[in-house]
């Protein structure tokens, strides 16, 4: 049967951002970085409300990848505060809201307040389900492979493809159907690489907290003019 064309059915089920362009919109604007990720996070809170609104289920940010944890100290601290104001502000609210909350990355690599809030957090959401906030903090596509591949060694069992995706931080998590990147640069930065591999790819020039709900609206039209084949023809 023929998928019906309804703004429904062309509406991504989960889509992923690159929150990147936080510290070039403040240099612009003679500010310091940290004024950037301040206005990044203002925006990234009422995005995360446009998209559920609209109907999509799942939602994954980049906040923090692994790479970034080589930042200067004082950047570090900076955007650890922004994640403690963040769960400490926003984790009964996404309750409130049905929403669940979910962190993917190395926990070992973070503070040890910042564990327990997200840990807190994924604990009092957990049977939300009306949609799914999934925050990539101390997170690399490559470091979580390797885990995977680890626990498969280790368990001394050839794995298929969908076994393997079960052994990810992503488990259970419907494959990204949308990517969307700010701040001009065309590259994915080790984000999601396996879960990806069909995702349809967004650019936007636009800096992070810049990125408005008319962007958002147009990124979205764009993917529903796509034609997703995953590698077949169509019929
Ligand atoms: C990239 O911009 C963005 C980041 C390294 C962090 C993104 C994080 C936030 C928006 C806030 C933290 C998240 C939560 C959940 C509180 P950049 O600083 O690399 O920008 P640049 O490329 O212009 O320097």
């Amino acid at each position: 049967m023929k998928e019906k064309k309804t703004e429904e059915a062309r509406l991504p089920r989960h889509v992923a951002v690159i929150m990147d362009g936080n510290g070039r919109w403040a240099k612009k604007r003679l500010l310091p970085r940290s004024a950037g990720h301040k206005a990044g996070v203002k925006r990234m809170l009422s995005l995360v409300d446009q998209m559920f609104r609209r109907g999509i289920k799942y939602v994954t940010l980049y906040a923090l990848s692994a790479e970034n944890l080589a930042r200067p100290q004082e950047e570090l601290n900076e955007l650890f505060s922004l994640l403690r104001a963040y769960f400490a502000e926003n984790v009964q609210k996404l309750k409130a809201q049905e929403i669940r909350l979910s962190v993917i990355g190395d926990r070992s690599l973070l503070p040890a307040d910042i564990v327990q809030a997200i840990e807190a957090g994924e604990r009092d959401t957990l049977n939300c389900g009306k949609g799914r906030l999934i925050l990539a903090i101390a997170y690399g596509g490559r470091q979580e492979i390797v885990r995977a591949v680890n626990v498969a060694v280790a368990a001394g069992k050839q794995v298929t493809a969908e076994a393997f995706s079960a052994l990810l931080n992503t488990a259970e998590i419907p494959d990204p159907d949308l990517m969307i990147r700010t701040g001009r640069e065309t590259r994915i930065s080790n984000f999601l690489l396996w879960q990806a591999a069909y995702t349809e790819l967004y650019f936007s020039d636009k800096m992070f907290p810049e990125f408005s709900e008319k962007d958002l609206d147009a990124a979205l039209r764009d993917y529903a003019s796509r034609e997703r084949r995953f590698g077949r023809v169509k019929e």
